[in-house]
């Protein structure tokens, strides 16, 4: 019973889990790290997690992209507009809340925000709306979602926390586009995991030129500044900046992507 992107829910109600489900109540949109808080959670994507590729943050082939199965989609409020694209979420079932059947106690699963787990205004909060406004929800990669949940359950109530994300490597940058609009993802983001700010500069000039988040990962410059050796400044939602000089050698190609070495 995976839940599809859009139609989030429905083969829920469908098979009539039996559930009783208040609507949590957000102490935040932008969770602080290290506090508990209550969410609940479903999975979608299928058991191998390949549906789960692509996704509103942009990053694309997530297994590539060194995301692996430990994803989530997140709703409304705790998506933020893709503000939270690249945070990781320490998740466990909330045995308190859920049941003892559907719960594997004691376990908890680490997952980045790479998707939008959009609202359904068909269907009611506490009935298959899951994702709506004001419900912290998380639609995890199914193979993340059991690592603490019973697949039977479908959906469980769940304990949450932001957390520093660990990644392999360093930041990684992906230039898409065309001349006067360079599209450029972020991703491979360490501890906070999300951006606050991007600015870029070309080699033959010693002005940073502000970017602005365009969708997702995605941050956009309308120079032209195609084929020309590239740096990237990044400022984190933690407020730590770090400077990316000449990450994109002269003579690049829309398409490519850049691997530093640097990692917040
Ligand atoms: C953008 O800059 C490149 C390199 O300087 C140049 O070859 C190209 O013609 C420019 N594009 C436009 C549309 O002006």
């Amino acid at each position: 019973m995976p839940l599809g992107r859009v139609a989030a829910g429905v083969r829920l109600a469908a098979i009539g889990c039996v559930l009783s489900v208040a609507a949590d109540n957000p102490s935040t949109t932008s969770p602080q790290p290290f506090v508990w808080q209550k969410a609940h959670a479903t999975f979608y994507g299928g058991a191998d997690a390949s549906d789960t590729m692509g996704g509103a943050c942009g990053y694309g082939n997530l297994f590539s992209e060194g995301y692996g199965t430990r994803t989530a989609a997140l709703s409304t409020v705790l998506f933020n507009d893709g503000a939270a694209c690249g945070q990781c979420y320490k998740i466990a079932c909330d045995r308190k809340r859920a049941d003892p059947l559907f719960c594997k106690p004691g376990v908890t699963v680490t997952v980045t925000a790479t998707n939008f787990c959009p609202p359904n205004d068909a269907l009611p909060n506490d009935n298959g709306g899951w994702c709506n406004p004001p419900r912290p929800h998380f639609d995890m990669a199914q193979p993340a979602w059991e690592k603490i949940g019973v697949y039977r359950g479908g959906i469980i109530p769940v304990m949450y926390q932001r957390v520093p994300c660990v990644k392999r490597g360093g930041v990684r940058f992906r230039i898409n586009g065309h001349d006067y609009f360079n599209l450029v993802l972020v991703s491979n983001v360490g501890a906070a995991g999300s951006i606050k700010s991007m600015d870029i500069k070309s080699s033959d000039s010693n002005d940073w030129m502000p970017m602005a988040r365009n969708w997702g990962a995605n941050w956009h410059s309308l120079a032209n500044l195609t084929g020309k050796m590239l740096s990237f400044r990044l400022t984190n939602t933690d407020g730590h900046t770090l400077v990316f000089n000449n990450v994109v050698p002269k003579g690049w190609n829309f398409g490519q992507s850049f691997a530093s070495k640097l990692q917040f």
